[in-house]
This record gives structure tokens, C-alpha cells and sequence, in this order.
């Protein structure tokens, strides 16, 4: 029976076997201890030796008359390291059953830079809420919304942390080894 390839075997196979990956980070969550960013990094740490970036999501509200003056100059940075990224890790957290407005604006903005930068990209998708499907409504419509962009939403490891207030030790490590094996 055909399994689901896995996002580290995917980037795997993008690259050369001597090459270090270069993963972007994107957190949808801007606050300072979210839990999200924490996930993004222990999921980043699970690919050991690697080239990372972590986004800056802090943009201007997207706005057609702004863009009608200029791309923005960190919407501009955004997309490239999105082009030259190998892969993605991007998490998602649940606003009211749905992709927080800041990882919308993000991809909004990202869509309008020139050149299609999340063209088959593989992409990590995962997330973390404190409710108890862990943000699944939000991941679909994250998932929809990167899939509509051309990235490649990796089929495994879908990590969705659930009740996540009590899910993560205080250096940023997952508490329980299921969600520990699961990002790993
Ligand atoms: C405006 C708002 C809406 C929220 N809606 C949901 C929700 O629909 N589902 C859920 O599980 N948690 C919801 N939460 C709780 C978040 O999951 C929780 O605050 C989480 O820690 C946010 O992610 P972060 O730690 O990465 O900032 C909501 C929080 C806020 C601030």
C-alpha cells in the first residue's frame, strides 16, 4: 500500500543530498509568546542542520491604493524569501473558526508581489488553538487559501495542537511525546 510522502522526504528530494535546507518560518500569530511561533520553531528544529528564516508578518493592512504607490519594501523581502525558500513552515492559529487576519494579510500581500513565489512549493502546514480540534476549521482554510497560491500543503505531519495553553514547556519544547513524534 502507497503511503503519504512526508514533508522532510519531499524537501528531501528538492535538493541536492549535501545541501543545508533553507526553510522559512511563518507564524500567523504576531504575539511575542505565541504558541504558534513556538510550534513553527519546534517544528523547525526537527530538520536539524538548516538554513532558516523566520518571516516578519508585521505588514500594512493590504490596501490597493498602497500597492497602486509601491509594493511595499518588507512585502517585497516577504516574497522573496518565500521564492527562495525550499520550504515552508508555516502556523496557523484559529481566530473565531478561521485564518487569523494576520496570516491572511500576509498571503494577500505575498500574492501581489511579481512572480508566482509559492509556485509548488512544499509547504508544512500546521497549527495550534486552545480549543479542542486544535484550529482545524483554520487549517482547511489556510490549506485552501495556500493551495489556491500553487504551494504543495505537505499530507503529513498535519500537526494540530489542541488545548495548547498546557501543551508546551517554558524553553518552547512540546510537552507530550505524541506531538513530540509528530513534528519530529
Ligand atoms: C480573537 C480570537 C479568536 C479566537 N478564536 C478561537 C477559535 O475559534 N478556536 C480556538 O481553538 N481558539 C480560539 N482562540 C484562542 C486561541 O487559540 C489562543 O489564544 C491561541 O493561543 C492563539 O495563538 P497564539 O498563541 O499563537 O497567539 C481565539 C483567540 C482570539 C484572540
Amino acid at each position: 500500500m502507497e503511503r503519504a510522502i512526508s514533508g522532510k522526504e519531499l524537501t528531501t528530494q528538492r535538493r541536492t543530498p549535501t545541501a543545508i535546507p533553507k526553510i522559512l518560518g511563518i507564524s500567523g500569530s504576531l504575539r511575542e509568546a505565541s504558541f504558534n511561533t513556538q510550534l513553527m520553531k519546534a517544528a523547525i528544529a526537527s530538520y536539524g542542520t538548516a538554513d532558516v528564516e523566520i518571516a516578519d508578518l508585521n505588514l500594512p493592512l493590504y490596501d490597493g491604493d498602497l500597492e497602486a504607490k509601491g509594493i511595499p519594501e518588507m512585502v517585497t523581502k516577504l516574497g522573496a524569501q518565500i521564492a527562495a525558500a525550499d520550504m515552508l513552515i508555516v502556523a496557523s492559529p484559529e481566530y473565531n473558526k478561521g485564518i487569523s487576519g494576520v496570516l491572511k494579510n500576509a498571503l494577500d500581500w505575498a500574492s501581489r508581489v511579481p512572480g508566482t513565489v509559492f509556485a509548488a512549493k512544499p509547504t508544512l502546514l500546521i497549527g495550534a488553538a486552545a480549543g479542542r480540534t486544535g484550529g482545524e476549521t483554520a487549517y482547511f482554510m489556510t490549506r485552501n487559501c495556500l493551495s489556491q497560491l500553487g504551494a504543495v500543503v505537505l499530507a503529513t505531519p498535519a500537526v494540530l495542537v489542541a488545548g495548547v495553553h498546557n501543551e508546551f514547556n517554558e524553553d518552547g519544547t512540546l510537552k507530550s511525546e505524541q506531538y513530540q513524534k509528530s513534528i519530529g
